[in-house]
């Protein structure tokens, strides 16, 4: 079995898990990362030159793989679940986890985060209207894919870590996943 963290960008699926990885003992991987590598070049260079379908064969390539090992914690890009076959392979003998928060909270995070490249999908003279209408779109999506949704709102990175190891716990003593302790 995977944990697999899928949910918007902004919500936090990278450094919660490389810290839930981390906490676990197992082996982090970002699909963002793997497709970087494939490609040879950041992902907004992809956008650019390749456009988005290549960026979505490459994501859907990069789930496959991370997903053929077990005891790993694979965070996908927010757009992971437009795919098909990428949702299905997910829920396969995997623990999906949507990480949420609203519209505006991850407008927030995402205009004070320092480090971060550019995102293709979100580049837009109104960045939170965009936000806003990609995240109702998406949103049917994370949440059939997901076998439960952690509420990231409030919370730091290590905050949503504690959260999720609980909701985990009570996973593998054999509850309903749609019981576990995560809204
Ligand atoms: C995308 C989200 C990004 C990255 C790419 C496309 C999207 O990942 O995969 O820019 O379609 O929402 P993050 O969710 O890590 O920002």
């Amino acid at each position: 079995m995977n944990v697999v963290l899928i949910g918007f960008s902004g919500t936090g699926k990278s450094t919660v898990g490389e810290l839930l990885a981390k906490r676990l003992g197992w082996e982090f991987v970002d699909t963002d990362e793997r497709v970087e590598l494939a490609a040879g070049k950041p992902i907004h260079r992809i956008f650019a030159e390749n456009g988005q379908a290549a960026f979505r064969t490459l994501e859907r390539e990069a789930v496959e793989e991370a997903l053929q090992g077990s005891s790993r914690v694979v965070s996908v890009g927010g757009g992971a679940v437009v795919d098909p076959a990428s949702r299905k392979r997910m829920r396969d003998g995997n623990l999906v986890l949507l990480l949420d928060a609203e519209a505006a909270t991850l407008y927030r995070r995402l205009a004070t985060a320092v480090v971060d490249e550019p995102r293709p999908m979100l580049l837009d003279p109104d960045p939170l209207a965009r936000i806003t209408a990609l995240k109702a779109n998406r949103d049917p999506l994370y949440r059939e894919v997901a076998h439960s949704i952690v509420s990231t709102e409030g919370l730091d990175p290590e905050g949503v870590v504690v959260r999720i190891v609980s909701s985990i716990s009570l996973a593998l003593d054999g509850q309903p996943m749609m019981k576990m302790g995560v809204e």
